[in-house]
């Protein structure tokens, strides 16, 4: 069976592959174009795409007979339509689980670099404006005591209330169902919640339904000295909205993982003092992405030996 694998995998994952499969591999690893995409649909078995690929309905419909399988490089799907691939009979999986502990480590550190200016003072120290240590240079704000909110408590959101616990802060979350956590107070109410915490980190999956589900109207219900931070999905947040309010200061400030139409980044997003900016590193970790790469491995062998597929989203 041909399998296509559209960016370099850690080398481990990629001479497993090669020992199993017919695979064939992208040399340059820069991302294929739609044109390429198509081309590639139409002439394998599996495909195991990443974020960077958009597999729409059009391309979805246009897709070789023979393909049967896209083995998402991810946990999230949103680059791919589910309903279309449903609709030709191609199973889609993902890669669940295993980036959940990195990933609460990078958005805990958006959380600690945001309030505390830590990217700030990397920025003054770099540029050379460092002039010395002074007793009020560089306030942040305390962590412990304070209120976290999480939106969207799977996984990862479980993962980092565990964390922020240990820093001291007092958990609370939406959710459509309340979660295992009894020490954390549910809100099933997201706007209540907005304006009873000091940080907010969005934590949930990118869908019709909680596409920008932080508007202007949500962040107007923020306090004034909250933080935002989001290592999800950039379509989760309004971002015009979101910089206006940073430029007003009507938020304290934000933290961002992932943007709307990844890799462009808003050059407005760049001119602001009160934002730290991240190049997508949620589950950058060796570890992360060969065991990504193990579960890609797992599905694509279910598949080919007709066993249920271990992540099937669709
Ligand atoms: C990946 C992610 O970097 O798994 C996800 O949903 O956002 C990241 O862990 C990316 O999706 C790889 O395709």
């Amino acid at each position: 069976m041909k399998v296509i694998v559209t960016r370099r995998l850690p080398e481990s994952v990629e001479a497993r592959l090669a020992e199993r499969f017919d695979v064939e591999l992208n040399p340059s690893d820069a991302p294929f174009g739609r044109e390429a995409l198509g081309e590639a649909m139409r002439r394998c078995d599996m495909l195991a795409p990443t974020v960077t690929d958009r597999i729409d309905a059009p391309l979805i419909e246009r897709a070789g007979e023979r393909l049967r399988l896209i083995a998402n490089f991810g946990a999230g799907t949103d680059n791919i339509d589910l309903a279309a691939a449903r609709k030709r009979g191609i199973a889609v999986t993902n890669t669940p689980g295993v980036l959940t502990e990195d990933t609460a480590d990078l958005v805990m550190a958006l959380i600690l670099m945001g309030p505390r200016r830590l990217g700030e003072g990397e920025r003054v120290l770099r540029s050379g404006r460092w002039r010395g240590w002074g007793p009020t240079d560089q306030l942040g704000r305390s962590l412990a005591g304070k209120a976290l909110g999480i939106v969207g408590m799977g996984r990862i959101g479980s993962a980092l209330a565990r964390r922020a616990r240990a820093f001291g802060m007092e958990i609370h979350y939406h959710n459509r169902r309340p979660a295992a956590d009894a020490e954390a107070r549910y809100w099933p109410d997201l706007d209540p919640m907005l304006a009873a915490v000091d940080v907010i980190s969005l934590n949930a999956p990118y869908n019709a339904g909680t596409h920008h589900i932080i508007d202007a109207a949500r962040l107007a219900r923020m306090r004034p000295d909250a933080w935002l931070v989001n290592a999800a999905r950039g379509g989760l947040i309004d971002q015009d909205a979101l910089i206006e309010a940073l430029a007003a200061g009507r938020i304290a400030g934000a933290g961002l993982d992932v943007y709307p139409d990844e890799p462009h980044v808003d050059p407005r997003l760049l001119a602001l003092p009160n934002l730290v900016l991240l190049p997508h590193l949620g589950s950058a970790t060796l570890e992360s992405r060969t065991a990504m790469g193990e579960k890609v491995l797992a599905n694509l062998a279910a598949f080919a030996e007709a066993r249920p597929l271990p992540d099937r989203v669709a």
